[in-house]
């Protein structure tokens, strides 16, 4: 479903990507870990055409992502912003039901609203937050918004950019199985970004360990724990010793 050969991103001297050559299988969730500013996020932006790259060249179903007709290509993608992203003059409904109150997927305002209270309920969020502004939650809540916003329109494939930072564990247990649904029940692709361990082992089929800009390692979520590789084994365990260097 996804396939990046030799993709690179560079902010000035700040090389940030080096060559990523990566494959998602459509129906299957892909997780991508690694420590904090190695560019996971800089590589869904890419795929998502929000980040144009340097060099290589990103395939979404065969076809490629920079030639794509943008609103079409879009309407097959859901994202949850590390940020969470929400529009804040909006109200929580409508930023969850925002790609069917306009555009290709538009729906009348009740049955948008209707949609918007059922995946609002499917990530732990009753009726009584529906009519109120982002500024009005907590960032765990706001996140959950993200979230309810991101599966709406039940698009294709979703790219979720740490789902779980911020929230409890109970409620980080919620939205991995939430997740794992989408793509099991739903049928779409997944690709996440998390630091979360325990995300990790609830979300994965597969995994990817982005480490200098390449692609360090990748397998199944079942050889996470018996891989050899010292990088993998390092991040997976939290040891500050190791050949992964703590000051980046
Ligand atoms: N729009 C941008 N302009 C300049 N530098 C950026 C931009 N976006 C990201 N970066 C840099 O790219 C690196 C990777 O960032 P990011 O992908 O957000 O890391 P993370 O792996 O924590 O998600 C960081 O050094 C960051 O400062
Ligand atoms: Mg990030």
């Amino acid at each position: 479903m996804i396939e990046l050969s030799g993709v690179t991103k560079s902010f000035g001297q700040n090389h940030v990507l080096r060559g990523i050559d990566l494959k998602v299988d459509s129906n299957s969730s892909m997780v991508i870990i690694g420590g904090s500013g190695t560019g996971k996020s800089v590589l869904l932006k890419c795929i998502l055409g929000l980040v144009h790259p340097d060099g290589g060249r990103i395939l979404l179903d065969g076809q490629d992502v920079e030639q794509a007709e943008r609103d079409s290509f879009l309407a097959r993608f859901g994202m949850l912003f590390q940020g969470g992203a929400l529009f804040d003059s909006l109200r929580v409904w409508e930023n969850v039901a925002f790609r069917l109150l306009r555009g290709a997927q538009k729906r009348p305002r009740d049955e948008a609203r209707a949609i918007a209270l059922e995946k609002l309920r499917r990530v732990g969020l009753g009726p009584q937050v529906a009519d109120l502004y982002p500024a009005e939650l907590s960032g765990g809540m706001q996140k959950r918004v993200g979230l309810a916003r991101a599966i709406a329109a039940e698009p294709e494939v979703i790219f979720f950019d740490e789902p779980t930072a911020g929230l409890d564990p109970i409620m980080a247990g919620v939205i991995n199985d939430l997740i794992r649904e989408i793509v099991t029940e739903m049928g779409a692709t997944a690709m996440t970004i998390t630091h979360d361990m325990t995300s990790v082992r609830a979300i994965a089929d597969h995994v990817a360990m982005l480490h200098r800009g390449k692609i360090r390692w990748t397998g199944p979520v079942a050889e996470l724990d018996t891989t050899p590789d010292p990088y993998v084994q390092q991040f997976i365990h939290g040891r500050a010793e190791g050949p992964i260097e703590a000051l980046r």
